[in-house]
């Protein structure tokens, strides 16, 4: 079994990895918060953009779960070389 060298990019990778769900969860529930708080502002239509802002950023966390899985599939298979 070979043992994974990393380096600077790996540091930077896994710092996406571990942080990227994180913060893309927390831009959801501002958004959303945003959304539901803003209620009976004068301006409706900002509250469906927050909204259509939170779901851009669920579609983020969902590939950010899917890159990092394929990424840990890669890196299952180099591990096994
Ligand atoms: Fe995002």
């Amino acid at each position: 079994m070979r043992k994974y060298q990393g380096g600077y990019y790996e540091q930077e990778n896994n710092r996406c990895i571990e942080q990227g769900p994180g913060r893309e969860l927390a831009a959801i529930v501002q958004y959303m918060k945003h959304h539901y708080e803003g209620e009976g502002m004068e301006s409706p239509a900002v509250l469906e953009i927050f909204k259509s802002t939170a779901k851009d950023e669920m579609k983020h966390a969902e590939n950010l779960a899917r890159g990092s899985s394929i990424l840990a599939e890669c890196l299952q298979r180099n591990l096994n070389q």
